[in-house]
């Protein structure tokens, strides 16, 4: 799997405007002062002090709070079926942002950021990227400054201590279209088309994900399936298929979903969300997800049957809209940003752009895992639109998330299977890919017929997915059934 996100914050001065109250003294240019303050803060927080573990998942479900606010306020729909974002990008550039901010900007920022019960909350940040080192992820950052500008003395070097973000000058689009496309291995060409003249300072993130599955898919194994985008549509997609993959599964009654976690090699791990069929959406998840509870309750890894979309999407957005819903507007009106420069500053655009693929990872690799005892066929299906995480699992902080409605947006979507036509089109990768063998025999026609059993929210489509719980026991199949497969009139508006 690779991630990988860019993330730009624009500032530029602010041309005679007369109306708003002058931010910062006009002549406070006594840099003493603010690096005093910084010491201070410094001193309690460094002291080669190693934070701990519970401090580091602090910040954690601070970074968690303001991905998840952000992701609310995306739109999401037909236009734009897919988002994804870095909620550990976004607190990096508004966290370095707010080195610089004073007065009420900056208490915004903190607030936004969820930092206010969290002391030395930007030396927690930036111990991070020392210890992200050790997963696949990489975190670059840059502060691009135009010549003539004068930025103060404290806020470069704040950058540099706590996000390791260099200063270099403006010089070119194509320079920094360059930068942009060597930290983001080539992922993201042409992030800029220009550069405003009035733009005297950029700051700029990038992470980069390179992970491979602990269990890895076989190339061999994938084929074409269906994934319901609603209740109407369908599209086509490459599916990856296991019949046998270590899972930590559990089907939540309160998200009405199953949430999985896939491992990946390096101390991180994908979660995901699936609701489940007639119950809620993947957009009515997000105001009751908490990541560190889900991984506290998810059970031990069990063998099951595993359907996952190949995907590869991008994603390009201006969140200019989305912070000023979630409460940022002032940043891009008469922000205080007194700790940058002495001149007026406001923030004129935040780009985002960002990619994600899920492959078998990797090819010469089959799916070799051995597992000796299959005590129970579960099945988990990702055949319907998604919430994603991308987890350290140190920290619990999602270093990247997003929501997926359709895996394939240029593919032609389908008419859903109609009830009164007998063609089979609907999605049933377990019975194409389970083989007898696979199955504990015991267990074989019970699971099926169980799959088969389950329907669709409006009783159209025959099998909008498949659910199977992991706790699954002879006796509680048929309750199991009438939770987690929904009956056909559960959408119908009573
Ligand atoms: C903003 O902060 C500066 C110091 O950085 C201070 O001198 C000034 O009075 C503050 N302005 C307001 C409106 O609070
Ligand atoms: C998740 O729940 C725990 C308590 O169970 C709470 O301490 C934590 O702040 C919550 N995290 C988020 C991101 O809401
Ligand atoms: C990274 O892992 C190495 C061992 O592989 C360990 O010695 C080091 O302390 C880790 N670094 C961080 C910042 O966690
Ligand atoms: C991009 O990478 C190439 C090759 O490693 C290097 O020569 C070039 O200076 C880099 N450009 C930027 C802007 O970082
Ligand atoms: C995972 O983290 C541990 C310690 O935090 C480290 O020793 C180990 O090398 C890391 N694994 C990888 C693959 O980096
Ligand atoms: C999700 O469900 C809510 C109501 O529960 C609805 O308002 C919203 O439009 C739905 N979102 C999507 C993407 O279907
Ligand atoms: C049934 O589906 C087939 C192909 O999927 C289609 O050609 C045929 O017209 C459909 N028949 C009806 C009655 O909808
Ligand atoms: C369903 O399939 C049977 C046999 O394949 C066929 O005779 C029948 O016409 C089909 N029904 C519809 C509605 O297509
Ligand atoms: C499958 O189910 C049938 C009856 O439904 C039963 O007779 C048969 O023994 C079952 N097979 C297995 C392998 O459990
Ligand atoms: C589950 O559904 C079956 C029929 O599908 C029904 O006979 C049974 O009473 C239901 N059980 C519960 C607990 O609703
Ligand atoms: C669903 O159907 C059952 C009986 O078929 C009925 O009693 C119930 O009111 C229906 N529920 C809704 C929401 O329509």
């Amino acid at each position: 799997m690779k991630l990988c996100l860019l993330l730009l914050l624009f500032c530029l001065c602010r041309l005679g405007l007369t109306d708003e109250p002058s931010p910062g003294a006009p002549d406070v240019s006594d840099p003493v002062d603010e690096e005093e303050e910084a010491e201070d803060t410094d001193r309690s927080c460094r002291g080669g002090r190693v934070f701990s573990p519970e401090e580091h998942q602090a910040l954690g479900g601070a970074i968690e709070r303001l991905g998840l606010q952000l992701l609310e306020n995306l739109p999401i729909g037909p236009q734009q079926p897919n988002v994804i974002l870095s909620p550990l990008s976004l607190a990096f550039a508004l966290a370095q942002l707010s080195l610089g901010a004073r007065n009420e900007t900056e208490k915004l920022l903190l607030k936004s950021l969820n930092a206010n019960s969290l002391p030395c909350y930007h030396h927690i940040l930036g111990s991070l990227v020392p210890h992200l080192s050790n997963t696949s992820l990489d975190v670059a950052a840059r502060m691009y400054l135009r010549r003539g500008f004068e930025v103060r003395q404290s806020f470069v070097e704040d950058s540099l201590a706590r996000y390791q973000s260099r200063p270099v000058p403006i010089v070119s689009v194509e320079e920094v279209n360059q930068w942009v496309e060597n930290v983001t291995n080539g992922h993201i060409p042409n992030f800029l088309e220009s550069i405003p003249h009035d733009v005297v300072l950029m700051l700029m993130n990038a992470v980069y994900f390179k992970g491979e599955w602990q269990t890895q898919f076989d190339p061999l194994e994938t084929s074409k399936g269906l994934f319901y985008v609603d209740t109407q549509n369908s599209v086509s997609v490459d599916m990856m298929k296991s019949a046998k993959y270590p899972l930590r599964l559990l089907v939540d009654p309160e998200l009405e979903a199953q949430v999985a976690s896939f491992p990946f090699k390096a101390n991180t791990s994908f979660l995901i969300v699936l609701p489940l069929p007639g119950k809620g959406n993947v957009s009515s998840v997000l105001p009751k997800l908490n990541i560190s509870d889900l991984y506290r309750r998810l059970p031990q890894e069990k063998t099951m049957q595993v359907n996952l979309p190949k995907v590869k999407l991008q994603y390009r957005h201006e969140l200019q809209e989305a912070l000023t819903s979630m409460g940022l507007g002032s940043l891009f009106s008469g922000p205080d940003l007194s700790g940058i420069s002495d001149q007026p500053l406001k923030v004129t655009g935040v780009r985002h752009a960002s990619t994600v693929e899920l492959s078998e990872e990797g090819v010469e690799a089959s799916a070799t895992t051995v597992v000796t005892s299959m005590r129970s066929i579960s099945l988990f299906s990702v055949n319907s639109p998604f919430f994603f995480a991308l987890v350290d699992d140190a920290s619990l902080a999602p270093l990247f998330m997003g929501i997926v409605t359709n895996p394939a947006p240029n593919n032609d979507a389908m008419l859903n299977d109609d009830p009164h036509n007998n063609s089979t089109m609907s999605d049933q990768p377990v019975m194409d890919s389970f083989s007898e063998r696979d199955i504990n025999s015991k267990h074989s026609n019970r699971s099926r017929s169980k799959i088969q059993s389950c329907s669709a929210p409006t009783g159209h489509n025959k099998h909008l997915q498949s659910v199977n719980g992991p706790e699954d026991s002879n006796g509680l199949k048929t309750t199991q059934e009438n939770k987690t497969c929904s009956k056909p009139n559960d959408s119908v508006p009573a």
